[in-house]
């Protein structure tokens, strides 16, 4: 069995744990690190799951993976580079940082895959996209995708498409989020009680979601169901093509694409 140990257990790290040990992972084949006392303690009490110092982690884990910010990467490395090599597996969730950096700070041939996760993996749906580093087998993505498929879906693409999938399911669920504030905004203007807008339009989002992800029609189609000759959802439809909609969101996520690449670059040569 794998010891996995999760190096930073804030949101991400902490919704892993959960995520591991909803899917059967007993909480002896997990640990963590974490530099406040009092959340390691909670964390503990909560999960069963024993806080250790880096040095213990790399020692006793198979998968060590790397949830800290990215701006906290430095001092990781630092700690990691004597500790690791070729038999470990190191994992990064941290946003827009190349395979490269770490293959660059750890001893060669430590094998790195990198992940862009999101938000949902708290309610353990979240996508998860997995790019091997230049040391990764396909063995070691197998583990990283087993390891995920616990908190939601995981896409092998190539690292050279992650700052496409940043933009895309990465910042993805704050563009529901966005629009399902708009949508209750709607609501209010056309006089409903907050309460009242916000539970309709939740609700139509779950079950929209639900009909994407479990049926099997493309999103036009579904559309196209809901939307009758000379009725009502053709009327907003109009409204939508006409302020652009569709046009603004391929600028928007095209936008976060091109974001992600110039974050990345402050990391190719350090
Ligand atoms: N949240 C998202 O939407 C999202 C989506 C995709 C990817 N990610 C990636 O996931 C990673 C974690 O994000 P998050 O939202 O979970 O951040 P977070 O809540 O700030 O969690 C990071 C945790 O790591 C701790 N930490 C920092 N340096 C450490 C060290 N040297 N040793 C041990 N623990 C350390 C932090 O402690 P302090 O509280 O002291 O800072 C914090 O508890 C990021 O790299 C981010 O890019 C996040």
């Amino acid at each position: 069995m794998t010891t996995i140990a999760v190096l930073g257990a804030g949101k991400i790290g902490e919704a892993l744990l959960s995520g591991l040990l909803h899917g059967g992972r007993s909480a002896s084949d997990l640990l963590f690190t974490e530099r406040h006392p009092e959340r390691a303690a909670e964390l503990t009490a909560r999960y069963g799951i024993a806080a250790v110092e880096v040095a213990d982690a790399a020692k006793r884990a198979d998968v060590l993976v790397v949830a800290v910010k990215p701006q906290d990467i430095d001092p990781v490395l630092d700690e990691l580079a004597p500790l690791v090599g070729p038999g470990s597996l190191v994992v990064s969730l941290c946003a827009g940082l190349p395979t490269s950096l770490y293959e660059r700070r750890l001893p060669e041939g430590t094998p790195v895959v990198r992940v862009m996760p999101n938000t949902p993996m708290l309610v353990n749906e979240a996508m998860s996209a997995v790019s091997p580093g230049s040391h990764a087998t396909a063995g070691h993505v197998r583990i990283v995708e087993e390891m995920l498929s616990c908190v939601g879906k995981v896409v092998e693409v190539p690292e050279s498409q992650q700052d496409a999938v940043t933009a895309l399911s990465g910042s993805g669920p704050a563009y529901f989020f966005f629009l399902v504030e708009a949508m209750i905004d709607a609501g209010i203007l056309l006089g409903l009680p907050r309460a009242v807008a916000e539970q309709l339009i939740v609700q139509s989002a779950v079950g929209a979601a639900k009909m994407l992800a479990e049926g099997s029609e493309h999103p036009v189609i579904l559309r196209e169901n809901v939307t009758s000759p000379a009725g009502t959802t053709i009327n907003a439809i109009r409204e939508l093509e006409k302020h652009g909609v569709r046009a603004a969101l391929l600028a928007a996520i095209e936008a976060a694409r091109d974001r992600s690449v110039e974050l990345g670059k402050g990391h190719e040569r350090d």
